[in-house]
């Protein structure tokens, strides 16, 4: 049975299309993604998921129960967190405060604290950056710290958005490791990616987005092979350029 379920979901902003007829699910414990050219309608899928956009139509459900009524905070403590594009940490607040923030509003004090203690025995490299403000950490280790950060609130199912974006080679494997780390602890997640050739090394199965269609989807190590995948993307329109994080 899967831990997350979306189906037939539509996403409109006024006229503009976002997605249509989007089918998904996630299994406990995987890693899944969810590729496309820009503007395929990745981020819109996550954000429908997030509740941070109403969808036009479908169904959502996050171990059988049905989240279409309840609201984005509700859905985050349900066990439903997004990692967003472009990170989003708290630039002018430490890395402690942006850890400790995350973490309000779930437990009493103590538990809170042994919380973060659980967060920096797995995400280790934040450790010596605690004091240190957040927007003056490297572009990765602020990744890295968006990922904690979404972990803070033990959700079932994370959703991480183009995590590897502008970050370099080596940093990138390491996040990717973070996130395969996660999964092996039993929470899913859901890696919007537009490197295919790295989402596909890190996760089982695959869904790929077209101008806000599924067109294809499956295991990766045989999507890995397909040359649909690449019609998928130059068929979206021109090739992505490459975008400042
Ligand atoms: N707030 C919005 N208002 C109007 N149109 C939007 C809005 N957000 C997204 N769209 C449109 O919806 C479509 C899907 O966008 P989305 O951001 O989901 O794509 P994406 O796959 O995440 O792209 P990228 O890889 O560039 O992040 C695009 O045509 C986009 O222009
Ligand atoms: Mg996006």
């Amino acid at each position: 049975m899967n831990v997350l379920d979306v189906s037939g979901m539509t996403v409109y902003y006024g006229p503009v299309r976002g997605v249509e007829d989007v089918t998904l699910g996630v299994g406990q414990g995987e890693v899944v993604a969810l590729l496309g050219a820009n503007g395929a309608g990745k981020s819109t899928v996550l954000k429908a998921i997030s509740g941070l956009v109403k969808p036009r139509a479908g169904q959502l459900e996050l171990d059988g129960r049905d989240l279409r009524a309840v609201k984005a905070a509700a859905r985050v403590r349900l066990g439903l967190v997004q990692v967003p594009e472009g990170r989003r940490i708290f630039p002018a607040l430490t890395v402690r405060e942006n850890l400790e923030l995350a973490g309000l509003g779930t437990g009493g004090r103590a538990q809170r604290r042994e919380r973060l203690a659980t967060t920096l025995d797995r995400f280790p490299l934040l450790r010596p950056h605690l004091a240190k403000l957040a927007g003056m950490l490297s572009g990765g280790e602020q990744q890295v710290l968006a990922i904690a950060r979404g972990m803070m609130a033990e959700p079932k199912v994370l959703m991480v958005d183009e995590p590897s974006l502008g970050l370099a080679p080596q940093m990138i494997e390491a996040v990717y490791d973070l996130l395969v780390g996660i999964a092996a602890t039993g929470t899913s997640v859901l890696l919007v990616e537009q490197n295919v050739t790295l989402a596909f090394e890190i996760t089982q199965r695959a869904y790929v987005l077209q101008q806000g269609r599924l067109v294809l989807s499956g295991p990766s190590r045989e999507l890995a092979d397909d040359p649909r995948v690449v019609d998928a993307y130059l068929g979206a329109g021109p090739a992505p350029a490459p975008r400042p994080s």
